[in-house]
């Protein structure tokens, strides 16, 4: 039953919340979280299920953490509730919100207030806590970007009086352990998410959704009903398909006759917020006739498969391959060969913040606020379904409480955009958990065969692979995909004869989108794989031939690249080369004395092209300086929690010269900054991070025309900036020279990394940059049960240059425990797994002890030297754990997730 608390009498519930005495209104029934919300405007409280998995409504009653989504109203009856705008005492940051502030503990900061509840209330039952006392407390909060090793940290050292981290100094910012310039309103409960400024007059959107993966369907008359306001069907969407690429709008906003995945948008219902909270899904005149599906690769490649999509017989959606030398020539001459087939599911990106926005019109203008990871994008693509000009569509973005891939691609903007254009008030819409799990994109499953071949010491020789992926009802990020793989399947070694291919096939279900690595994280599965079998066949140590072959400046990748610079993946292996001999000692050791429990160590590598495959990549920063010295980074490029608002103000202000504490952001506003590209593909740091470079300097050069400067005066690094009210100061050897700012200045910077298509055998320029990394991971494995832990990584990542050590820490331990979820838990099954009860992802008891090392090889077009780090902390973590279960049991699972019932199955099967 979900019915409105407006349906209820008053019935008024005392109670104190933040120590203030309060009368709620709703019915008694009603859940506190909706209570301190939507009542009580507390909107720190966060929803991310509604259904006690996530913890994100984690409060405190009578000082003992509950969910506020399942507490009743009726019992905070005169008893007194903390949330997370009561942590500060006498507008002080508590010590645990300056800890988490300190170590960088909140990414997006969804999960924040949640987590810092739980901690509040165990530092006041035990005041110094043991690592396993934090974990054991925070258990019930799911952070899907921390890694959580941050977070315990924080915790600990929250008994510690820590303090905050003092702002860099002028020229001081890049390379600081700075604090995040937006990390105090996510420690507060001030930062405003998808769902927490939606106007208290605003209608309420609810879809209607196909129950069928596929089926033909009929919409029927709506019997009016009070505070229904409008359908909304196919017919009024005035250009009725969206998607990633130009050519290729194949999405409709609302499906037209025919849904094609369980899940599928077919009408939407507007009207009040009671009107939709109350509305029986069983009550829309929808007449489903369902048909068979097509599910599967095989299905879809089948001969006579029905065709998905009109105009696409063979449910092809994209072909892509790189071919160099001759491989097949290479392994017939090499001295080994290894191969192998291997495979992976659907899998969900799980963000903690599910989809929300609202929208509104303005005269002929309409504005949406939303969660977004692309909002440039957002707003051509709703400009395009609703056949208006993009100028005349306004995305602002909300904070964005998670994305990894999966906010890139249209949810709610298109229908609340043109709800408001349709019905002339705001209209908001927030997805259900279980609805965000049903729509949106997912990580591409995979089929690889693949087959590597080296000479007698161990040197590639030659490597195929073929790839299949199953790309859902849509395009969506298909094309990258199967682009991108044939690119990165060498891996990051030097192999002089390649035939690498990625095919991705439509079918019945969601679509597969972008999910943080594009396919790179599946196809490494497989030549990481097969890397191990080639150093088992030849005896060699498994980083020696990984170091032996690996990419390194002056080499030559897959598609003819020539790497000038910037190819660490030598010095990383190297870090851990001690480290991996400890490794191998240490679970030596202890399989000497257990039979059923056995440890085991592996190794995985990876290497990532940064920024889109051979297309134009660009970004625009401007930094805006006004008469009254206000310092303003106009910033296109959304913060998801990976940090880029801080890394880019740290970079702008080390250009411009100014520290990065008078640095006001305004990011992603389409009206208000340029268009800086999505957030995907590693990108910001490396292209808006030069662009914010660039601006930098473009506003020094104009300050010191300003001040009448020799032309080329302001490359001198000598001189100390201050902005002093309404004048800027320039000191230099003892003098001080102070120019009023008698005009507003603008300084803008672009920057679109160079590249070259491909030729018809892949060959060119894909990227500018690639990033390099190797990890290890030790695992534990039972024997007997099938299970798996972790127990330790260590991961050395070839970042170019850390802008922010703190970030880049954070993006690789958040990536390699999404590797962990990847390896060994995470399977989205349309219809059985949409939730986050059936759907695990790593909580903070499965995270191992982890180390992070930073290798800084510089590359000279990126910012400083930085390239990227958001997507390749997640790749070589599967491929080295399955390669610590081989060493643990004997047998390399070639299928992910390795469940227990199916390692228990393989072991089960080797020993027979
Ligand atoms: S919203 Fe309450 S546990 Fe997820
Ligand atoms: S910071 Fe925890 S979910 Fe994003």
């Amino acid at each position: 039953m979900n019915r409105s608390r407006a349906e209820f009498p008053a019935n008024a519930v005392r109670f104190t919340v933040n120590g203030r005495r309060v009368l709620a209104r709703s019915a008694r029934i009603a859940r506190l979280a909706d209570v301190l919300r939507d009542e009580l405007g507390l909107t720190g409280t966060k929803i991310g299920c509604n259904a006690g998995d996530c913890g994100a409504c984690t409060v405190l009653l009578d000082l003992r953490q509950v969910c506020a989504c399942l507490t009743a109203l009726g019992q905070v009856e005169g008893r007194k509730v903390v949330t997370v705008e009561g942590l500060k005492q006498a507008h002080r940051l508590s010590a645990l919100q300056v800890a988490f502030q300190k170590h960088g503990a909140a990414q997006c900061g969804i999960c924040t207030p949640g987590m810092l509840m739980a901690a509040t209330e165990l530092l006041a039952m035990v005041p110094a806590p043991t690592a396993q006392q934090v974990r054991d407390a925070l258990g019930g909060v799911l952070c899907r970007c921390t890694g959580y090793q941050k977070i315990v940290e924080a915790v600990l050292d929250a008994a510690q009086a820590p303090t905050l981290p003092l702002p860099p100094a002028a020229g001081e910012a890049v390379g600081a352990r700075a604090g995040k310039v937006d990390g105090i309103a996510k420690l507060t409960g001030d930062e405003r998410y998808g769902a927490d400024a939606i106007p208290a007059d605003a209608l309420w959107l609810k879809v209607i959704r196909s129950p069928h993966h596929r089926a033909r369907f009929r919409i029927g008359r709506l019997k009016p009903a009070k505070g229904i306001v409008r359908l909304l069907t196919a017919k009024d969407v005035p250009a009725n398909g969206f998607g990633i690429y130009p050519d290729l709008k194949d999405q409709p906003v609302l499906a037209e006759g025919e849904a094609r995945y369980r899940g599928e948008a077919v009408a939407a219902l507007i009207g009040t917020r009671a009107a939709i909270e109350n509305h029986d899904p069983e009550a829309f005149p929808v007449k489903w006739e369902p048909l068979p599906p097509v599910i599967g690769l095989d299905a879809a490649m089948a001969p006579r498969a029905h065709p998905v999509q009109a105009g696409k017989p063979d449910n092809l959606l994209l072909d892509g391959g790189v071919r160099k030398g001759d491989a097949s020539g290479a392994m017939a001459q090499a001295s080994v060969v290894a191969e192998g087939d291997f495979e992976t599911v659907f899998v969900e990106h799980a963000y903690i913040e599910p989809e929300a926005g609202w929208a509104r019109r303005i005269g002929d203008r309409v504005e949406v606020h939303v969660t977004t990871q692309t909002p440039y994008m957002d707003r051509d693509e709703v400009a395009r379904v609703m056949q208006l000009r993009p100028d005349q569509v306004r995305i602002v973005p909300s904070a964005c409480g998670g994305g990894f891939g999966g906010k890139l691609d249209l949810s709610v903007q298109p229908l609340v955009a043109l709800g408001a254009w349709l019905t002339g008030r705001p209209v908001a819409c927030v997805y259900t958990r279980p609805e965000s799990m049903a729509s949106s994109t997912k990580r591409h499953p995979a089929r690889i065969r693949a087959k590597f071949a080296c000479d007698a010491r161990g040197q590639l020789l030659a490597c195929e692979v073929d790839a299949l992926f199953d790309t859902g009802a849509y395009a969506s990020w298909g094309p990258t995909v199967a682009t991108r793989v044939p690119i990165h399947a060498s891996g990051p070694y030097s192999v002089p004869n390649v035939n690498t291919r990625g095919r991705a096939y439509f079918t019945h279900c969601h679509p597969s989108g972008a999910f943080r690595g594009f396919g790179v994280p599946q196809v490494a599965i497989a030549h990481e794989a097969l890397m191990d079998a080639l150093a088992a066949r030849l005896g060699l140590d498994r980083l020696e031939i990984r170091r032996r072959n690996a990419l390194r400046a002056g080499d030559r990748t897959a598609t003819g690249q020539l790497l000038e610079h910037s190819a660490g993946l030598a010095e990383c292996l190297d870090l851990l080369r001690p480290r991996w001999e400890r490794e191998l000692r240490a679970c030596e050791t202890f399989n000497r004395g257990h039979r059923n429990l056995r440890h085991g160590a592996g190794i995985g590598c990876m290497w990532y092209g940064i920024g889109n495959t051979a297309l134009s990549n660009p970004s625009t920063m401007r930094i805006g300086l006004e008469r009254d010295g206000n310092l303003t980074l106009y910033n296109g490029a959304v913060d998801i929690g990976q940090g880029s608002n801080t890394i880019l103000v740290q970079i702008a202000a080390d250009a411009l010269g100014l520290p990065m504490s008078q640095f006001r952001v305004v990011m992603g506003d389409t009206d208000r900054t340029a268009d800086a590209g999505k957030t995907s593909a590693s990108r910001q740091a490396f292209v808006s991070g030069k662009a914010a470079e660039l601006a930098g300097l473009d506003l020094r050069r104009k300050l010191f025309a300003l001040a009448g400067a020799p032309e080329g005066e302001w490359r001198d690094r000598n001189y100390r900036l201050a902005l002093e009210g309404d004048s800027v100061v320039f000191q230099r050897a003892g003098i001080r020279h102070a120019v009023a700012l008698a005009q507003e200045l603008l300084g803008e910077g672009s920057f679109d990394p160079p590249t070259r298509p491909a030729d018809a055998d892949g060959q060119g320029v894909p990227y500018a940059t690639y990033a390099f990394a190797a990890q290890i991971a030790t695992v534990e494995v039972d024997m007997e049960l099938g299970t798996t832990r972790v127990l330790r990584l260590h991961a050395a990542h070839d970042v170019g240059r850390a802008i922010n050590p703190v970030q880049v820490e954070g993006q690789i331990q958040g990536g390699a425990i999404q590797g962990l979820g990847l390896a060994l838990m995470e399977e989205y099954v349309p219809g059985r797994t949409e939730n986050l009860h059936d759907y695990l992802i790593p909580t903070i008891g499965d995270i191992p002890q982890m180390e992070c090392l930073l290798v800084e090889d510089a590359e000279p077009l990126g910012p400083y030297g930085a390239k990227g780090v958001g997507e390749p902390g997640l790749i070589p973590t599967a491929p080295a754990i399955l390669g610590a279960i081989e060493h643990a049991t004997g047998v390399r699972p070639r299928q992910v997730p390795v469940l227990p019932h199916r390692l228990r199955e393989a072991l089960k099967h080797a020993r027979s």
